[in-house]
């Protein structure tokens, strides 16, 4: 028999992918929009009783990668192992729940990658053509546009991209640049001959207009599609030259498959990955006839490579296409860019250690997320007041009101004596237009339907007064009961409907009802008279304002604390390679008191593993107490009398030993260190570092 679902359709094979981060950097609250939207979309349909895969993996190839490992000093395979680690714990800690979580360096992926270029060079889809591009003769590497630098043709602003300029608006080639460098080393680039490889997109075009059609796109994605077609297709030039972290093309030394070739076909190495390790039949998911469905979840930003070159490759090398792909907007900050000088670019990490829920968050995005490619505003103020008036002051209350009774006054057992009345009935009526808003990815919809009911079931409460019949004594003890009974019926209905977005929430109120895990079709199931709860604990609390400010100001502060160093090869144009976002001000800069510090006293620490204590002198009139992790390095006597250069100003932290009243800087990477900084000979202490 096959499975069926709630409204007894078949259940589904479905695989759904999230687009794969890059392994170059943190993840953040922008990437997230798009992993919640996906896992919300996943836990749902598996509440419906699909069958769903949802797979990702880390995006690890291209000329950014390479050279961040090489400033890191480190492999490309030790870099990407790293961010795989961080990426994987962010995701975990958001409830994004991958059914694997692979990476684009895989041995899958390198044999699927080099299948799918043969089958595509069979079918003739692939050509060579001869190109000029420009070359950094220092460094021996050709340059991608984003690492050459130059003066805008237009405006004449300096510093400006090799593809368009950010102060005029103008787009170009990196031929057009003036006075062109290269972002990399600084030298001024040569034009060099290369030959590349071509995917014959050109060819495609009949193909992906039909494919257009077939109503795979969201009606503002077919847009875009329609101008791109009347702007006409370009091949796609599928080959980057040595150096460069990827796949070698087959039959061609030292050309290598441009970074976005490999990436989607990542999602295909991704499950099969999964297959090996599960016993899931890939061909079956992936076969050109295959009857299950194929969904990627994706940013505005990278429409053009998952609409135009995924589906041609697809196409012409024999599997099967997408069955939707799914484009969200862009998210803003309190209505604007994120930004590091505003403290509003944040990442996973730093939301975790200063909100720890994520489950506000992914309440928040929900509440904001339908299925266009409209932007989403995450506004701090909003995000505080919609979280504590609706999901702690609206759902939450409903238990908290009720539950202490049930517990107090009736050992925990319920009390249901005729069937519910209309109030009950209208939550579980809205099961099937709330599930319809899920599947449609209008979450805003289905959270507003939610707490609709919500203050249906908080005005039936206040009707019956639990509290008042409390202290009522006997006479209302059994209205007491079946008003608190009903409550709680209330409250499971609706932690149901949540459950795709709070899955934390849910198990704790699985737990607490003591009921077995909700899934969609528990909508026909209700307490009933004797069901035993447990003991009600507090299940979320409202946000602390304050928390958001700490967030923001500490996110500020770590611009100063640790800005961009630039090698030294050219500092001043590796510098301004930098994306704008992290730049700093001279302002900001001068902010930090450096100043050069006298080390009066160095001791060992009772119970730290790599902390010194010193006593700093800078010339006031009161030494400064400073806790450096530099015992690795140094024995504590030989540093007494040194100078060394302190931040002073640096708000003093309590750490488990003491105060730290400030930081002395020290360099280190894997190559060694700590190294504390001397000033050079004929400096005294105290003075300012500038
Ligand atoms: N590596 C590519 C995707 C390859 S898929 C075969 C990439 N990586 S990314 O790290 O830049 O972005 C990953 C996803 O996060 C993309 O879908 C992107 O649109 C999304 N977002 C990144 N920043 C975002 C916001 N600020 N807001 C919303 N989504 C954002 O692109
Ligand atoms: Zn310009």
């Amino acid at each position: 028999m096959t499975p069926q679902t709630l409204e007894n359709k078949p259940a589904k094979k479905i695989l759904v992918t999230s687009a794969l981060p890059y392994a170059n950097g943190s993840i953040h609250l922008g990437h997230l929009v798009e992993y919640i939207q996906t896992d919300i979309w996943v836990r749902f349909q598996k509440m419906q009783g699909h069958t769903v895969h949802y797979v990702c993996a880390d995006d690890t190839h291209g000329t950014p990668i390479m050279l961040r490992a090489e400033k890191e000093g480190i492999t490309p395979e030790a870099l990407i192992a790293n961010v795989h680690k961080e990426h994987s714990a962010d995701f975990e800690e958001f409830l994004v729940a991958f059914d694997h979580y692979y990476s684009t360096n895989a041995p899958e992926n390198k044999e699927l990658s080099q299948g799918i270029y043969n089958k595509l060079k069979a079918a003739g889809k692939i050509a060579t053509k001869t190109i000029e591009q420009y070359y950094d003769p220092v460094k021996n590497m050709f340059l991608p546009d984003r690492f050459i630098k130059g003066e805008c043709p237009k405006c004449h602003a300096k510093d400006q991209y090799g593809d368009s300029c950010e102060v005029c608006g103008a787009t170009y080639n990196p031929t057009e640049l003036i006075n062109a460098y290269s972002a990399v080393s600084g030298a001024a680039p040569v034009r060099k001959e290369t030959e590349h490889y071509f995917f014959k997109l050109s060819e495609c075009e009949d193909f992906l207009k039909e494919w257009t059609r077939s109503g795979t796109l969201q009606g503002e994605a077919a847009n875009k599609m329609g101008e791109w077609f009347e702007s006409g297709l370009n091949d796609w030039d599928i080959s980057r030259d040595a150096p460069y972290f990827g796949f070698e093309i087959p039959d061609a030394p030292g050309k290598y498959f441009y970074v976005w070739l490999d990436a989607p076909i990542g999602y295909m190495a991704s499950f099969k990955k999964l297959c090996s390790d599960t016993g899931l039949d890939f061909d079956e998911y992936w076969n050109k006839d295959s009857s299950t469905e194929l969904y990627h979840f994706i940013g505005k930003d990278i429409l053009y490579f998952h609409a135009l070159f995924w589906p041609a490759t697809l196409e012409y090398s024999g599997y099967r296409k997408p069955t939707k792909i799914f484009s969200h907007g862009f998210l803003t900050v309190n209505g604007e860019k994120m930004s590091k000088s505003r403290g509003t670019f944040i990442t996973a990490r730093s939301y975790l250690e200063h909100i720890k829920n994520p489950e506000y968050l992914r309440y928040y995005y929900a509440a904001k997320l339908n299925s266009s490619m409209e932007d989403i505003d995450l506004s701090l103020d909003d995000f505080v007041a919609r979280v504590n008036s609706d999901l702690v002051g609206k759902y939450i209350n409903i238990a908290s009101r009720t539950a202490g009774f049930i517990n107090k006054q009736f050992d925990g057992k319920l009390l249901i004596p005729s069937t519910y009345p209309s109030v009950v009935q209208e939550i579980k009526n809205s099961a099937k237009f709330i599930a319809e808003c899920y599947d449609a990815r209008e979450y805003s919809k289905a959270l507003r339907e939610i707490m609709r009911l919500a203050d249906h079931a908080n005005a039936d409460i206040a009707e019956s007064a639990p509290w008042v019949k409390a202290k009522q004594g006997d006479s209302a003890k059994t209205e007491l009961h079946w008003d608190c009974s009903r409550a709680l019926e209330m409250f499971r209905l609706l932690t149901l409907y949540l459950k795709p977005v709070l899955p934390l929430l849910a198990a704790n109120v699985e737990k607490f009802l003591n009921i077995s895990p909700l899934t969609w079709g528990s909508v026909d199931d209700s307490l009933v008279t004797g069901h035993q709860i447990q003991q009600y604990e507090h299940l979320i609390t409202r946000i602390d304002p304050k928390l958001i400010e700490a967030m923001t100001e500490a996110n500020k502060e770590n611009l100063v604390a640790t800005p961009q160093v630039a090698a030294p090869v050219a500092a001043q144009a590796v510098a301004s390679a930098l994306p704008e976002a992290e730049y700093i001000s001279i302002d900001e800069f001068t902010k930090v008191d450096l100043r050069i510090a006298k080390i009066v006293n160095a001791e060992h620490v009772e119970g730290a593993e790599k902390l010194l204590k010193l006593t700093l002198d800078i010339g006031e009139e009161t030494t400064r107490q400073v806790f450096a992790g530099i015992k690795s390095a140094y024995d504590p006597a030989t540093l007494v009398g040194r100078l060394t250069v302190m931040v002073a100003n640096l708000a003093p932290r309590k750490m488990k030993f003491g105060m730290s009243e400030g930081m002395v800087l020290a360099a280190s990477d894997e190559r060694g260190g700590p190294f504390i900084l001397s000033p050079d000979v004929g400096a005294q202490l105290g003075m300012r570092v500038k």
